[in-house]
C-alpha cells in the first residue's frame, strides 16, 4: 500500500507494515492515533537478522538519536492527549555479548552474523566511548529518557517491571539484573490516562485496618451501605483499591514464541493499553515484532497498526494475531 500524509488512518487499522520505522511512521498522518506501546531494540545486544536494524549504531551516542528522531514522529503522529508507553534496558560497555562481539569478517563461521547498521564487515562496536569504560552499566534508559525530554515529550512515570524470573547472568562481582524500565511519556502536560481502569487492591494490612476498626461513621461502613456500582464494582469495593503503583512483578514469557526472542509479556501491555486507550482507539507499535501489542489491543476491543523491519517477524505477528482472535 502507497502510504502518504494524507492516507486516512483507518484504512490502516489492524495492519502490520513491513519496513523501516523511521520511514514508514514519516508517513503517517498527524495527531491520529491515540497511544504508542513499544519495545524497540536495545543497545548492541541482539540480532534481529536485518540491515538497517535499530541497536547496533557504533556508538550508545548515535543510537540515542536514531531513536529520538523515530520518537519525534511517534510524537507527531499522537493525538494532542496522546501517549507513549516505551519498555527499555540497559546494557553493558563491552559485554562480549551481541554486537560485543567480533566484527563480521572475523568469526567464525558457525557464529551467528550480526547485521549491523552499516554494511561494513570490518566495523564492531567499541568497548570504550568517551566518558564510557568497558564494563560500565552505560544507562541507555535514562540516556533515552532525557534525551526525549529534551525533545519535547513530558517524562511522566518511571514503572520498573520487576521480572520475578529473570535469567541467570554469569558475573560474580555485581546484582543480577532483575527489572527493566517502562517510561510513560505524554505529548501534552494534560492527557489521556484512565486511572480507573488500572486501579489495584490495596495491601492486605489495610484491609486489615479497616476491617479492624468497622464503625458506623468509618469511610468502609459508609461506602458499603450505599452499594452504588462504579464500573461493575461497588464503593465498598472501590474503597479497597488504590491508584496502580510504578513497580509491576510480572514474569517474562514463560513460552518462548517460536522464532523471536525477545518478545515482551502480555501482561506487560495490558495496562498501558487500558490507562492509555479507551475501547475502539488504534494502537501504534513501530517495533512489533512478533506482534503482542496487536494480540493485547484486539483482545482489550481496541485496534493496532504494527511495524517491523524484518518480513518474517511482520508474517509471524500478523499469524499470531489472527490466530488469537479465532
Ligand atoms: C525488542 S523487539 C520487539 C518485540 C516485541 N515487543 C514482541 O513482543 O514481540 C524489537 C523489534 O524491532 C525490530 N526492528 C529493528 N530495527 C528496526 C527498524 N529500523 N524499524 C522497524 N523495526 C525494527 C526488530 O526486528 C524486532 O522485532
Amino acid at each position: 500500500m502507497e502510504l502518504s500524509e494524507k492516507t486516512d488512518i483507518e484504512s490502516l487499522r489492524d495492519t502490520i507494515l513491513c519496513g523501516d520505522a523511521l520511514e514508514i511512521l514519516c508517513s503517517l498522518p498527524s495527531e491520529s492515533l491515540q497511544m504508542c506501546v513499544t519495545s524497540p531494540p536495545y543497545y548492541g545486544l541482539r540480532d534481529y537478522g536485518v540491515s538497517g536494524q535499530i541497536g547496533s549504531e557504533l556508538s550508545p551516542h548515535e543510537y540515542i538519536s536514531r531513536l529520538t528522531v523515530v520518537f519525534r514522529e511517534v510524537r507527531r503522529i499522537l493525538k494532542k492527549d496522546g501517549t507513549l508507553w516505551l519498555n527499555i534496558g540497559d546494557s553493558y560497555a563491552g559485554s562480549g555479548k551481541g554486537a560485543w562481539d567480533k566484527p563480521i569478517a572475523e568469526r567464525k563461521k558457525n557464529k551467528q552474523i550480526y547485521h549491523f547498521y552499516t554494511t561494513d564487515s570490518t566495523s564492531a562496536i567499541p568497548k570504550v566511548w568517551d566518558g564510557i569504560k568497558q564494563k560500565d552499566m552505560i544507562g541507555i534508559p535514562w540516556m533515552l529518557a532525557f534525551a526525549l525530554r529534551s525533545d519535547g515529550w513530558y517524562l511522566r512515570s518511571d514503572i520498573i517491571w520487576e521480572k520475578p524470573n529473570c535469567l541467570p547472568e554469569p558475573v560474580k562481582d555485581r546484582p543480577t539484573k532483575s527489572y527493566e524500565h517502562l517510561f510513560l511519556f505524554a505529548k501534552s502536560c494534560r492527557y489521556y490516562y484512565d486511572q480507573m481502569a488500572i486501579m489495584e487492591e490495596v495491601a492486605d494490612s489495610t484491609v486489615r485496618r479497616y476491617k479492624s476498626g468497622v464503625s458506623d461513621t468509618n469511610k468502609y461502613a459508609s461506602f458499603s451501605k450505599t452499594q452504588k456500582l462504579f464500573r461493575g464494582r461497588t464503593h465498598s469495593e472501590m474503597s479497597l483499591m488504590r491508584n496502580k503503583r510504578d513497580v509491576w512483578r510480572i514474569s517474562t514469557n514463560q513460552q518462548k514464541i517460536e522464532g523471536h526472542f525477545a518478545v515482551f509479556p502480555e501482561k506487560l501491555v495490558e495496562p498501558c493499553i487500558l490507562a492509555g486507550s479507551g475501547e475502539g482507539s488504534i494502537i501504534l507499535d513501530p517495533f512489533i515484532g512478533s506482534g503482542t501489542t496487536g494480540v493485547v489491543a484486539k483482545r482489550l476491543n481496541r485496534h493496532f497498526i504494527g511495524i517491523d523491519l524484518n518480513p518474517q517477524y511482520c508474517e509471524m505477528a500478523r499469524s499470531r494475531i489472527t490466530e488469537t482472535e479465532e
